[in-house]
């Protein structure tokens, strides 16, 4: 129990259409430990995405509650959701959505702005490399390819040492080879870091590197 970093009650989320409902998650409870690596799996449309944006705090829920290390993450303000999610989550998307006008470098370090320049430059050279990117660091987005970019924006997740990292389909553009260095990249920072992660796929080569798959079908847990 006091390992749990996570823990969801009753959530739910209601999107409102053109006037209709859509019930996008149906009442999740669940519980993930600190330290571990969970696949959510689910057809497209099944709730993974509005699952993982409320887990990571990036959207309120309708009903229900996220408590992150014992906090009610939706009773904080935007303003302070805002700076806790800075602070403990870093995010990975299926499309990167890096800024094409700044460099490597310049991209991981943006999280870290509000610091000491010299500081943010130095660590997130070191993350880049330890990516492999190394002989990226100046490169814009466009001049990468597609592998490289989605490392650079695993390296911005990162930079700031997040509890939990939250990937969503973060595998879904890349080839078969660039998706084993992305997993490998994430099984090596659960086990040497210790980072809780959590992944979207269809993948099943994807779930493959997590111990516990969660499965989704419209809006709603099945069996583990
Ligand atoms: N912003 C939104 N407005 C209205 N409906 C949405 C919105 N986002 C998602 N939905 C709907 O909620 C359901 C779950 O979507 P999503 O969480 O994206 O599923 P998945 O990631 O598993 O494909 C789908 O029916 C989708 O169409
Ligand atoms: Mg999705």
């Amino acid at each position: 129990m006091s390992n749990t970093i996570i823990e969801t009650k009753n959530l739910k989320k209601i999107y409102l259409l053109e006037g209709t409902k859509v019930n996008a998650l149906n009442g999740i409870s669940l519980k993930i430990k600190k330290g571990e690596m969970v696949a959510v799996m689910g057809p497209s449309g099944s709730g993974k995405s509005t699952l993982l944006h409320l887990l990571g705090g990036i959207d309120r829920p309708t009903e229900g509650k996220v408590l992150i290390e014992g906090l009610e993450i939706f009773n904080l303000s935007d303003k302070k959701l805002a700076k806790f999610r800075n602070e403990k989550i870093g995010f990975v998307f299926q499309f990167h959505y890096l800024l094409p006008e700044f460099s490597a470098l310049e991209n991981v370090m943006i999280p870290l702005q509000i610091y000491n320049r010299r500081d943010a430059e130095v660590r997130a050279v070191e993350i880049l490399e330890r990516l492999g990117l190394s002989h990226r660091l100046n490169h814009k987005p466009p001049q990468m390819s597609g592998g490289e970019q989605q490392r650079v924006a695993i390296a911005r997740a990162v930079i700031n040492n997040p509890l939990i990292l939250i990937a969503d389909e973060p595998t879904g553009n890349l080839d078969s080879k660039n998706t084993e260095l992305v997993m490998n990249i994430f099984k090596e920072m659960n086990d040497n870091d210790n980072v809780t992660i959590i992944i979207a796929t269809h993948d099943m080569d994807v779930a493959n590197y997590c111990k516990r798959i969660i499965r989704l079908k419209d809006g709603m847990l099945i069996d583990e």
